[in-house]
């Protein structure tokens, strides 16, 4: 074997409630921002594909944790839907779910896999977002309840806990870039956003410590390397701005419990400073994570920007970089995203390096293939592309753990094609291919595979 890692490492998939569960208008679940979203505007998802079945999860849970054990899963990453388990955001807690949910764990557990529980995928419930959504400092606190209540119920069988996923991405998208509800484009509000966000995260990991659970307790950062274009010190710049916002706005304090202070002098000097407390760096400071999920799919290229800005246009990140397309790199041309199997490598380096060497693993990576049914032979999706693109970040990986990085497993994105937001079924994902119309799973080769490479623990 070429590539052997470590004892005990975490072989498995990810995914989340609102893109696999499906049931969204039952067994007392509440609404949530998607699912109100497609009620007013179903054409922003593609060919008008809507969650509400998704991939059947929530009545076909048993029989795909079996799938999950067939291809060699010890841990398997989901999330708890907040609208759910408590269908206003906050007060009663909805019987069926907490049925729901135990029985999800204990199934997991009695298969022998490990449930790693996330508590927020991008879906706020519409009772909370309806104050304010993140805006709203009542919405930090019910979230702090609902992950208090979440510890309470299913801490005795959960030992992973995870607090976001990707909490920059409601910030670009209901809040920059219109990629998710509420549609909204102010750089200022979106700073709002992410702190409340911030202190959400560190609320919710000090009601875990104050459980005294022995469990862990970390986020789910989606950390995209900024390259520059060169080592021209406008370049490098332009580099440093789109890593203070996109990455290290949320590393920092998750990792160090403090803002960069680069992140403040730029907030400063474009008076777009958040409404901060009394309290609040306390609060922040007790956030420090005890594991960190990384979700790794593509590289950010930026250089200086070559034209002036707009002053009447709304203040963007980009006011302080330009996206650069590098010549020669190599795509993903299903998805349309560039593939750099190194960037797995830079991010451990830096975790090392730059963040005392905090125990992470890889909490997604994955390639998504648009029509991925054009590889299908013989009844199974032959996706070598994907083995070659899981094995080309596995050796990378493999290599800073070799020098040292605290890497403790692997996590694809995902199990079994999902349900991806305004994507809908756009891209694949999966070990699993998904029949839409009979939702019935077939095992792709890069199942097959991947049940190999668990069970030798490596390859
Ligand atoms: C990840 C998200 O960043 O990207 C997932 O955590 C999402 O929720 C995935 O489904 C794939 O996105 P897309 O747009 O290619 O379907």
């Amino acid at each position: 074997m070429q590539y052997q890692f470590p004892d005990n490492f975490w072989w498995g998939s990810a995914s989340s409630a609102p893109q696999t569960e499906g049931a969204a208008f039952e067994d007392g679940k509440g609404e949530n921002i998607w699912d109100l979203w497609y009620k007013n505007e179903p054409n922003r998802f593609f060919n008008g594909v809507s969650a509400t079945e998704a991939s059947t999860f929530y009545k076909h849970y048993r029989s795909d944790i079996a799938l999950m054990k067939d291809i060699g899963h010890n841990s398997f990453r989901t999330s708890i839907s907040w609208s759910r388990l408590i269908p206003t955001g906050h007060g009663e807690v909805n019987p069926k779910a907490v049925e729901f949910y135990n029985n999800v764990i204990d199934e997991m557990v009695a298969q022998g896999i490990q449930p790693f529980i996330n508590l927020f995928h991008f879906d706020m419930p519409v009772a909370m977002q309806e104050i304010g959504g993140w805006e709203n400092r009542e919405v930090v606190d019910a979230y702090a309840e609902f992950a208090a209540t979440c510890f309470k119920l299913f801490g005795d069988r959960v030992k992973h806990w995870f607090t976001f996923n990707e909490p920059i991405v409601p910030v670009e998208g209901g809040y920059l870039y219109d990629f998710h509800y509420p549609n909204v484009v102010d750089f200022r509000r979106a700073v709002t956003v992410g702190y409340h966000t911030i202190l959400a995260h560190s609320k919710a990991v000090m009601a875990y410590r104050a459980q005294q659970q022995d469990g862990q307790i970390g986020i789910i950062l989606n950390l995209t390397p900024s390259y520059p274009r060169s080592q021209n010190p406008a370049d490098l710049r332009a580099a440093e701005c789109a890593d203070l916002l996109f990455n290290r706005s949320f590393l920092d304090p998750a990792a160090k419990g403090e803002f960069p202070q680069g992140l403040i002098e730029i907030l400063k000097q474009y008076d777009q400073m958040p409404d901060c407390q009394v309290g609040d760096s306390d609060i922040i400071a007790a956030g420090k994570v005890d594991l960190l999920g990384v979700n790794y799919y593509q590289p950010r290229r930026v250089k200086a920007r070559l034209t002036a800005v707009d002053q009447n246009s709304p203040f963007m990140p980009e006011w302080l970089f330009e996206n650069y397309e590098m010549p020669g790199r190599k795509m993903n041309p299903h998805r349309g995203w560039e593939i750099y199997e190194k960037g797995i490598y830079d991010i451990m380096i830096n975790l090392r390096d730059n963040y005392g060497n905090i125990p992470c693993f890889i909490s997604e990576n994955g390639m998504g293939v648009e029509g991925e049914d054009k590889f299908l032979k013989d009844g199974q999706i032959q996706d070598t592309y994907r083995i070659e693109f899981i094995q080309d970040h596995l050796s990378w990986l493999h290599k800073a753990i070799q020098e040292g990085a605290d890497c403790r497993g692997y996590h694809l994105w995902t199990f079994i094609d999902n349900w991806s937001w305004c994507n809908a079924y756009k891209n694949r994902y999966g070990f699993y291919s998904l029949d839409l119309k009979t939702q019935t799973r077939t095992k792709k080769l890069s199942g097959e595979w991947f049940a190999q490479v668990s069970k030798n623990n490596g390859f």
